[in-house]
């Protein structure tokens, strides 16, 4: 019975030394990028009800929970802006003194080794909540946005952030902010590009903690269909050719096909956006005691990296960070 070829299966299951040392999938915590929400004002940390642990930090708020990332091995975080004022041009979002910016120095100040990177998009500062301008017609104009988003860009670039990460999905956005920053000497910032992004309905908790829900209409004619994968593949090759450093997929439990595919054709950088609504369900199940937070937690993240996610963007990436330090 011994020698039976699938008796090796179980010898090599057989206790955790083995299994820790075939294990082919090992999260790091420098695998994790940390979302920050930074809101106008001061003295403020505002829980947002529907992701549990999440808050909206006023920058004068930031430095203790910069603080703790630092001393949690976190390597990286991702800034969100929820401005005082919102226009139709969402100006409030390339102010050299606008929140983001703001941030990113009180950080470069706080832990200059921090990687800040920053989310360019317009529907956290426009009024109407869309990503780009819209036109009399009620329609996205998408090269009259170009413009903005790369404003906005390079607004951060000046303030000192380490990368910038285009979330708004117009066509050929990657490459109008790559020359921006290009022509301005910023051409050491590499752009990571949120290059497939579903229009998907994870993003519920995300749209109440950035305010940035669309006041009309939804996001479906510049995001993509969930169904389609093929698409996937071509707005990536679209973001590379435009000189995109980093590639992603979002979000990525209901789309590890996608990032598998993106992966292995391209063989880019990949990160994979761990979304609200992913968080938000295990926070809410675990709550209930229906599952247990932490190995659902790990297992959901693993999976992500298994599908060959380089880069996971995460609101678990303190609690992932605390449980791996204690192995
Ligand atoms: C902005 C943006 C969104 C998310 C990241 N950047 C929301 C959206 O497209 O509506 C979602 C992130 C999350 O759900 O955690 N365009």
């Amino acid at each position: 019975m011994d020698n039976f070829p699938t008796l090796r299966m179980r010898r090599l299951r057989s206790n955790e030394t083995i299994r820790s040392m075939v294990r082919e999938t090992e999260l790091s915590v420098n695998d994790f990028i940390y979302p920050l929400f930074v809101v106008y004002g001061r003295d403020k940390k505002i829980p947002i009800p529907s992701m549990p642990g999440i808050y909206q930090f006023s920058v004068d708020k930031l430095k203790d929970e910069i603080l703790e990332l630092k001393e949690l091995g976190v390597p990286s975080v991702m800034l969100f802006g929820i401005p005082e004022t919102k226009d139709s041009m969402g100006s409030s979002g390339y102010q050299d003194n606008g929140v983001v910016q703001e941030a990113v120095k009180l950080i470069k100040d706080t832990a200059p080794e921090l990687m800040v990177i920053t989310d360019v998009c317009m529907c956290e500062y426009t009024d109407h909540g869309h990503c780009g301008l819209i036109d009399a017609d009620g329609t996205v104009n998408n090269d009259a946005s170009l413009e903005l988003l790369a404003k906005e860009a390079l607004s951060h670039a000046k303030a000192g952030c380490d990368m910038v990460a285009p979330s708004d999905m117009m066509d050929g956005r990657v490459g109008f902010i790559r020359k921006c920053l290009d022509d301005n000497n910023y051409s050491q910032i590499p752009i990571m590009a949120y290059s497939a992004k579903y229009c998907s309905s994870f993003y519920g908790p995300f749209r109440d903690a950035a305010d940035s829900a669309p006041k009309f209409g939804d996001r479906k004619t510049y995001q993509m269909d969930p169904p389609n994968i093929l698409e996937a593949l071509r707005e990536v090759s679209l973001d590379i050719q435009e000189g995109a450093d980093i590639v992603m997929v979002k979000p990525a439990m209901a789309y590890l096909d996608v990032i598998k595919a993106v992966k292995e054709k391209f063989g880019y950088p990949t990160t994979a956006y761990n979304v609200s609504g992913e968080y938000s369900m295990i926070k809410a199940a675990g709550a209930c005691g229906w599952i247990d937070e932490q190995r659902v937690m790990k297992e959901v993240l693993t999976s992500i990296k298994r599908a060959g996610a380089d880069l996971i963007i995460s609101y678990f990436a303190k609690d992932i960070a605390r449980v791996l330090s204690r192995k």
